[in-house]
């Protein structure tokens, strides 16, 4: 599949972006300034430049599946969080319907969706901006598959997680590249189809674990 990823110059989206240049699908990185394409071109990879804060329909030209794994990040405040985390995730929702897309991938935070009085205070509007943006997703037609992460690192992978509807375990981390390789094999996985994921590292091997979904 031809797949487009929004967030390609984050720290997941470019480890999918590699993966899936080495895998039977074709990556479109979408990345919001000039001076992001050059490092994606020396791998061969294609590229377009779009802005979640501006039009972007055109990012969708010959594309059949959509992984959204941009985000306004820590060090910017609730407004930009409203932006990009909430309006530009409905967007690009809204944009994959009109064009579409076979399938949908969201990558969305553990907890979102859930107890929001164990949100931290500093934390409820991205919790919110997530909520908002899967409920979207979850009221379209489209092959939705959205993953919730626990917390991110930048570890080496283990190639082992735990996945699920909600996962009860003490450790809620996942390194980035788990969570890369989770979406890469999730593209086109219909048993991923419609559903809404919590994703943690865990015992089992990935393939093993979505496929028993
Ligand atoms: N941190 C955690 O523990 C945690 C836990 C669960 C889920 N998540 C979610 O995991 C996802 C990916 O995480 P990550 O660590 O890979 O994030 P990241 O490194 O911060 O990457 C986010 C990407 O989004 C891009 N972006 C921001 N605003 C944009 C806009 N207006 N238009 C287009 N692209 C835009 C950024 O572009 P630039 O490179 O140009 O800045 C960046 O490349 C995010 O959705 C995050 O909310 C995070």
């Amino acid at each position: 599949m031809k797949v487009l990823i929004i967030g390609a110059n984050g720290k997941i989206g470019q480890k999918l972006a590699k993966k899936l240049k080495s895998s039977n699908h074709h990556p479109v990185a979408m990345v919001r300034k000039k001076g992001q394409v050059s490092q994606f071109e020396t791998m061969n990879i294609d590229t377009v430049v779009a802005d979640l804060e501006s039009e972007f329909e055109h990012a969708y030209d010959g594309i059949n599946a959509v992984v959204f794994t941009a985000g306004s990040g820590g060090h910017t405040g609730p407004d930009k969080t409203h932006l990009v985390d909430r309006l530009g995730a409905k967007k690009a929702i809204d944009l994959a319907v009109k064009n579409n897309m076979d399938q949908f991938i969201m990558v969305s935070a553990l907890g979102a969706d859930y107890s929001p009085e164990k949100w931290p205070e500093s934390m409820k509007h991205y919790y919110e901006a997530k909520a908002d943006a899967d409920k979207h997703l979850m009221q379209t037609s489209l092959n939705y598959t959205i993953l919730k992460p626990g917390k991110l690192t930048d570890e080496d992978g283990s190639n082992n997680i735990l996945i699920g509807d909600e996962i009860d375990q003490t450790n809620r981390e996942i390194p980035r590249t788990d969570v890369a390789t989770v979406i890469e094999k999730s593209i086109g996985n219909a048993s991923t189809y419609k559903k809404s994921l919590e994703v943690l590292t865990g015992n089992t091997p990935i393939d093993q674990a979505i496929n028993s979904l």
